[in-house]
């Protein structure tokens, strides 16, 4: 691999990088889950590839030297038992997006939660396309799990830690009748189940396509990554794409596609429709507002009218807080980066066990409901310690849901969310209600002795609505022709309509929302559409 880090090379070394590395058969756009996929994917088919990501590497191996003060080899987000704390030790968040997006070398999946939702074949059978199925689909997923399965059992000696609270929901869901499974082997079982959490772990360390993917990656010759660079859009002749313009520590500059190359955009659902609109394609009003933003447009009559930033959608959340009368709490990750934790990092440390190599959640539930307008919504809880005895339960509706909501730009460059996504139909509105009071009224009833803190009934738990960052659909998949009036931004081989060699693959091209967490829908749908992208000619 070559790693291009401009910020220390002299002008010499820079010209002659350039030099050598002047044009691509491939330029991927974002070094996320979905990036990095679609990138070691090219390589391997004997492409030469460009991978471009703006934010850093996280890890000792891609060039962080935020390691713990206890191991050299680790940084925070690599130790799963350290998730709730990342966002306090690392700075990795976008500062230029509509809400939440991590802008680091893995993308969301460098500083999630971890949990790991196998989707269910009615993610895709429901409403993504034909050739999009998950009978399609299946191939692309058996592809991703052989390197990266998620697991329920992360602790190598095959012990599970600290289950008081899993000991507590689970007798609560069983007294109400739901079944226990396994998340990762039962992927269809989403009505009235719970799990142990399935996580994104591996040898008790956070993996995910950082990990997994872009080491086989950097072993070809035909591989460069570059870190720290943004890219601001792509040039355009016509309906061919001739190069991206990107900008490193300032510095704009232009790079090189081959003659029959392409470009493939995974910069996440919240900024690649910023590349869009700065490439001249989406609806007007977004346009004209990019090029306020500085940025080079092509000729108007260039210009594509896609309704990019449309059909916006995200799992809302409502808070469940629970008091019960139990002892257990929240873990203390405080002494574990401050290395008085001894106990539990030796038994990391030496013997890749016990509580560090879990995640936060101790518990997850999925259940669904059909609403008055006869639709199947379903909810996913994600189940953690909030306080002595108090678990707070995260539900979040997921698949199924109607609402959709709008993003756009602003003047300043960031991306904005012009119409919510959440809670925008009548249907969506009552189906949560009704799925939540059943929560309230199991959890009251409960002789176990529970009690609702902070929202105490059903309409305060419908106002602690917040964001999923699980936003999809922003350059939606689909045969209807966004530029005849359709909803859809790019064809069913993720090509961009009107476009020759633009192609899109992260969460924006999902033209549906999965039953639980994305990130595996989102690597899933990566590895079928770099197959699809290859295929075509
Ligand atoms: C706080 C948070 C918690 C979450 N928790 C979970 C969870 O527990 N489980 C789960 O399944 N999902 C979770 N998710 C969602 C999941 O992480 C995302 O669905 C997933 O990361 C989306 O992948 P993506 O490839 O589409 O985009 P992203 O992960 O957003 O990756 C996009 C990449 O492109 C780069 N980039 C963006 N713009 C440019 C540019 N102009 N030039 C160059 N590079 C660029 C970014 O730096 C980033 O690396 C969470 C998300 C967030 C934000
Ligand atoms: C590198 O890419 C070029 C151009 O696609 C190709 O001809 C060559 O076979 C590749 N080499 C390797 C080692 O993958
Ligand atoms: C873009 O902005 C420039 C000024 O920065 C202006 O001259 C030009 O007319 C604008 N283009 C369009 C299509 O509005
Ligand atoms: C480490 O953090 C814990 C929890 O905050 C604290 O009690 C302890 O005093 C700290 N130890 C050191 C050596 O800083
Ligand atoms: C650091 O952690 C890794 C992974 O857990 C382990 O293999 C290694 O031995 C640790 N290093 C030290 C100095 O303990
Ligand atoms: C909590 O209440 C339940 C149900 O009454 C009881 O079985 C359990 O032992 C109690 N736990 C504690 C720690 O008191
Ligand atoms: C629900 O709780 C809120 C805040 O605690 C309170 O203001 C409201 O009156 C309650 N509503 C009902 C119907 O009890």
């Amino acid at each position: 691999m070559r790693l291009v880090s401009l910020g220390g090379l002299s002008a010499l070394t820079l010209a002659m990088t350039a030099a050598a590395a002047s044009t691509y058969d491939y330029i991927v756009v974002g070094g996320g889950p979905a990036g990095i996929i679609t990138a070691e994917r090219l390589s391997a088919a004997n492409k030469k590839v460009l991978l471009i990501e703006r934010g850093q590497g996280p890890t000792v191996d891609t060039g962080s030297s935020n390691t713990l003060s206890w191991n050299e080899t680790l940084t925070p987000v690599d130790v799963p038992g350290l998730t709730s704390a990342v966002g306090s030790v690392t700075d990795y968040m976008c500062d230029d997006t509509a809400a939440l997006a991590a802008c680091v070398l893995g993308g969301g999946v460098t500083i999630n939660y971890m949990v790991f939702v196998h989707p269910p074949d009615h993610d895709f059978d429901d409403k993504w396309p034909k050739g999009w199925k998950w009978a399609n689909v299946a191939p692309a997923a058996k592809r991703l799990y052989q390197r990266n399965s998620g697991t329920t059992l992360p602790s190598k000696d095959g012990q599970r830690y600290d289950q008081g609270l899993y000991s507590t929901l689970s007798t609560f869901f069983s007294s109400l009748g739901w079944s226990s499974v396994d998340m990762i082997t039962q992927p269809n079982e989403k009505h009235e189940v719970y799990s142990y959490p399935s996580w994104n772990i591996k040898d008790a360390i956070r993996v995910g396509p950082v990990r997994t993917y872009l080491p086989l990656a950097e072993e070809r010759d035909n591989f460069t990554l570059r870190l720290g660079t943004k890219a601001i859009r792509v040039v355009r002749s016509g309906s061919q794409v001739t190069g991206v313009e990107v900008e490193t520590e300032g510095n704009r500059e232009i790079i090189k596609l081959s003659k029959k190359g392409r470009v493939v955009l995974a910069a996440g659902a919240l900024s690649t429709p910023r590349l869009l609109f700065n490439s001249g394609i989406g609806p007007q009003a977004q346009i004209l507002t990019a090029n306020k933003t500085g940025i080079t447009l092509p000729p108007k009559k260039d210009w594509i009218e896609l309704p990019v930033g449309k059909n916006l959608k995200d799992h809302p959340i409502f808070s469940i807080n629970v008091k019960t009368n139990e002892t257990w709490g929240v873990f203390d990750t405080a002494s574990v980066l401050n290395g008085s934790d001894t106990t539990n990092i030796n038994q990391y440390e030496s013997k890749a066990s016990g509580v560090l190599t879990q995640g936060r959640h101790r518990v997850i539930f999925f259940s669904s409901n059909v609403g008055a307008d006869g639709v199947t919504r379903y909810y996913q809880g994600s189940c953690a310690a909030s306080g002595e005895g108090v678990v707070q339960i995260k539900v979040y509706m997921t698949h199924g849901l109607t609402s959709e909501g709008v993003l756009g730009l602003s003047e300043d460059g960031s991306t904005t969310i012009e119409t919510a996504p959440y809670l925008q139909t009548e249907g969506d509105i009552e189906a949560a209600t009704s799925f939540v009071k059943s929560m309230v009224d199991s959890i009251t009833a409960s002789s176990a002795g529970f009690e609702l803190q902070t929202y105490t009934n059903t309409s305060a738990i419908i106002g602690s609505q917040t964001s999923g960052n699980h936003y999809v659909g922003t350059a939606k998949l689909g045969t209807d022709d966004g530029r005849k009036g359709g909803s859809s931004v790019v064809d069913t081989n993720t090509k961009v309509y009107g476009m020759d060699n633009l192609f899109i693959s992260d969460a924006s091209i999902h033209p549906d929302l999965p039953t639980g967490n994305s990130q595996t829908i989102v690597m899933v749908v990566a590895e079928m559409a770099v197959a699809k992208i290859l295929a075509y000619k």
